[in-house]
């Protein structure tokens, strides 16, 4: 071990641990036995269940949630897959605000008082803490995240200068959690709202230096479902664990839509 791990290891567990507890929505998709949930539930319903779990001082939501699941009740859903704000897959409602499990540290949360874990709102609840993501990849797909080029490709890289890279940096950075989509009182109005996400990744093209598809995306953006409907409220800034501008990334599309500078 490295002078540098020691010494993180020995903070870590200097950290006192603490008992919290969870109220976690749970909802049982119709076609589960009712049986494979403990006490007996109608199916097709949504209840809460409360926890209690002891926790370090520096565990997560998601180490929180592993450890119901791994010791109390292995029925409990959710997703996640890289535990480090990487792969964006575990977005949840925790204290009615959209975060990461796996950036959000327990003692940030107020743990004297029941911390609330529901799914994001405006998609399908599959079950438990997993939403279908399908309408949300469906609206990403339609904004054509690629890069759209004519001519005859190049031999060698397509040049581009730091203060073109510069222009759309801050929406590569997306990583397709959902949170801010579904923080959107539009979008859970009108489940057919492209919503911010698609909008962050319209803009990570349209303003490349190197693509020629910019026009496209602005056309199907200019739809009764696209950018218009944006009441420029900042749920989706706020939410992004990314910190990404997505309210300005969606007033910098409505601009080229109407100036066509790009
Ligand atoms: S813009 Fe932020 S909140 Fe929205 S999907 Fe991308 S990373 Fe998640
Ligand atoms: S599990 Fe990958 S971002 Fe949280």
């Amino acid at each position: 071990m490295t002078a540098t791990t020691e010494t993180t290891a020995t903070k870590a567990t200097q950290v006192p641990s603490f008992t919290v507890t969870l109220k976690i929505m749970r909802h049982i998709p119709s076609d589960v036995a009712p049986a494979g949930y403990g006490e007996p539930a109608p199916a097709g319903t949504t209840r809460w269940d409360t926890f209690t779990v002891q926790v370090h001082g520096t565990d997560r939501v998601l180490d929180a949630l592993h450890k119901i699941k791994w010791e109390q009740d292995g029925t409990l859903t959710f997703r996640r897959s890289c535990a480090h704000g990487v792969c964006g897959s575990d977005a949840l409602r925790i204290n009615g605000r959209n975060r990461l499990a796996c950036k959000t540290l327990l003692k940030d949360l107020n743990p004297s008082k029941p911390i609330t874990i529901e799914p994001i709102k405006g998609l399908p609840v599959i079950k438990d803490l997993v939403v279908d993501m399908e309408p949300f990849f469906a609206s990403y797909r339609e904004i054509m995240p690629f890069l759209i080029t004519s001519g005859v490709e190049p031999t060698k890289e397509r040049l581009q200068s730091a203060a073109e890279r510069e222009r759309f940096d801050d929406t590569t950075k997306c990583i397709l959690c959902a949170a801010c989509t579904t923080s959107c009182p539009v979008f859970w109005t009108d489940g057919q709202y492209f919503g911010p996400a698609a909008i962050v990744n319209a803009h990570r093209w349209i303003f490349d230096s190197r693509d020629e598809g910019a026009a496209q995306r602005i056309e199907i953006l200019n739809d009764r479902e696209g950018v218009w409907r944006c009441r420029t409220t900042f749920n989706c800034t706020e939410a992004c664990p990314r910190g990404i501008e997505v309210t300005k990334a969606i007033q910098e599309v409505k601009r080229a839509m109407l100036t066509r500078t790009h």
